[in-house]
C-alpha cells in the first residue's frame, strides 16, 4: 500500500516529547508552546504566533478576533476546504465567493473587484496545493476598499510570494499542522499577525475568552478552548529545526512526478512556477481531462493499493450551505471543472523513489 500521506518524524521529536513527559508539562502550560510560537512566527516574519488545536481553530478565531460587524461580507474562493467558509459563517458574515484560476489552481483574482460591494469588509485568500495566490492585485484592493485580509496559508509553510513568506500577508494569517504539512503537531495550528491587539484578542479567544485582568471565571465574552498542548508544541519545534530539508523533499518529490509524468495524455500536471513563485508540491494534482477519466483513475491506482485525494468540493455545491440558503444559482465552472475532474497523488515527506515509480509505472 502506498499512502497518500506519510509524515516524516526524523529529528528531535523523540527527545522534546520525552521531555514532556519527564517534567510532566502536558497541557498547554508548557513551555514549548512559547518556544515554537516565537519560532514559527518568526520563521513566517511575524511579531506573534498564536499556537492552537487545528488550522480550521485558527480561522475560528481569526474571524471573530476581527470583530467585523455582522451580516458584513467576505469575499472568498469556492474552490476550499470548508473550514475558512465555515468560519466566516460561523462569524455571522456573508461569503461572497470567487472562480478559480486554471493555472493556479487558486482564486481567480480578477473577478475580485467586480463581487466587492458597500459591504464587503474583508479577502479571504486561500493558498492551494502548492503556489501561492497571486497576492499584488489583493493587495491594491484592499488598500482601495479598505479591507482586511485574511490569509489562509494552512498548506504554505516556508512558501513564499516574490520573496515573502506566505503568512506574512494577512491582517491575520493561519496554518495548519496535520501530518500532511510541511510540519507537523499531530493535529495543531497557529494564528500570525503583526497586530498587538488582534494577538490579545486571539490568545484570550483561544481560552474560552477568560478575560487577561479581573476575576477568573467571568466572562464578558464567549470564545473556545482551542488551546495546543505542550506535546504538540515539542512535535513542532522538532519539526521546525527540519522545515527547510521538508521542504526541499517536497520539490523533489514534485520534481520527480513532472519529469515521470510530462508525456501522459489527457491529464493537466500542476503549474511547476510562475513568474512569482516555485511550486511547493504540498500535493501533487492531476486534473484528468474528463470526469470519467479521473474516475476510472482514481479506482485502477486503488486496485493497485495506490492512495489518492479527489480534489476539494467548490462551496457553491456544498449541501449543507445550500441547505442554509446560501450561494443558490451559483456557478463556477473552472473550479467545478477542478473539483470534478481534479485528484492527487501519494505526496507525503514520507514517499521514497522506488513508491514514486511504483505511482508512475502506473500511467506508462
Ligand atoms: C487550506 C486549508 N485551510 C484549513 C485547513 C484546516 O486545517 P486543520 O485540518 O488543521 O483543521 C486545511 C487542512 O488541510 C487546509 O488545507
Amino acid at each position: 500500500m502506498i499512502p497518500v500521506n506519510t509524515p516524516l518524524l526524523s529529528g528531535n521529536e523523540k527527545k522534546y516529547l520525552l521531555e514532556c513527559i519527564e517534567t510532566g508539562w502536558i497541557s498547554s502550560e508548557g513551555p514549548f508552546i512559547k518556544k515554537f510560537e516565537e519560532q514559527f512566527a518568526a520563521y513566517v516574519d511575524r511579531k506573534y504566533g498564536i499556537a492552537v488545536s487545528n488550522g480550521s481553530a485558527a480561522l475560528d478565531i481569526a474571524f471573530k478576533a476581527l470583530e467585523i460587524e455582522e451580516g458584513a461580507e467576505v469575499i472568498a474562493p469556492t474552490f476550499t476546504i470548508i473550514s475558512p467558509i465555515q468560519s466566516i459563517i460561523t462569524a455571522g458574515l456573508k461569503p461572497v465567493l470567487v472562480d478559480s484560476d486554471i493555472q493556479t489552481w487558486n482564486m481567480d483574482v480578477t473577478q475580485i473587484e467586480s463581487k466587492i460591494t458597500s459591504k464587503t469588509k474583508a479577502i479571504l485568500v486561500v493558498h492551494i496545493y502548492g503556489l501561492p495566490v497571486d497576492m499584488d492585485p489583493i493587495f491594491a484592493l484592499c488598500e482601495k476598499y479598505n479591507l482586511f485580509l485574511i490569509e489562509d496559508a494552512a498548506e504554505m509553510h516556508g512558501q513564499t510570494y516574490k520573496g515573502r513568506k506566505c503568512g506574512s500577508f494577512g491582517t491575520i494569517s493561519t496554518f495548519s499542522f496535520y501530518p500532511n504539512k510541511h510540519i507537523t503537531t499531530g493535529e495543531g495550528g497557529m494564528i500570525v499577525t503583526n497586530d498587538e491587539h488582534l494577538n490579545d484578542r486571539c490568545q484570550k479567544l483561544r481560552n474560552l475568552a477568560f478575560e487577561p485582568k479581573g476575576r477568573r471565571f467571568v466572562h464578558e465574552e464567549i470564545g473556545w478552548n482551542y488551546r495546543m498542548t505542550n506535546m504538540q508544541a515539542a512535535l513542532g519545534l522538532a519539526q521546525l529545526e527540519k522545515i527547510e530539508e521538508h521542504i526541499r523533499i517536497k520539490r523533489e518529490i514534485g520534481r520527480l512526478y513532472q519529469e515521470g509524468l510530462k508525456e501522459i495524455q489527457g491529464f493537466q500536471l500542476p503549474t511547476p512556477q510562475t513568474d512569482y513563485a516555485d511550486n511547493i508540491y504540498w500535493v501533487f494534482g492531476l486534473i484528468a481531462d474528463s470526469q470519467p477519466l479521473c474516475e476510472a483513475t482514481v479506482k485502477k491506482l486503488s486496485d493497485q493499493q495506490i492512495g489518492t485525494r479527489p480534489f476539494f468540493w467548490c462551496m457553491h455545491e456544498q449541501p449543507v450551505f445550500i441547505k442554509m440558503g446560501l450561494f443558490l444559482n451559483e456557478s463556477y465552472p473552472v473550479a467545478e471543472k477542478m473539483a470534478r475532474n481534479g485528484f492527487y497523488l501519494p505526496s507525503g515527506l514520507g514517499l521514497d523513489n522506488v513508491d514514486i515509480n511504483n505511482v508512475m509505472s502506473y500511467f506508462v
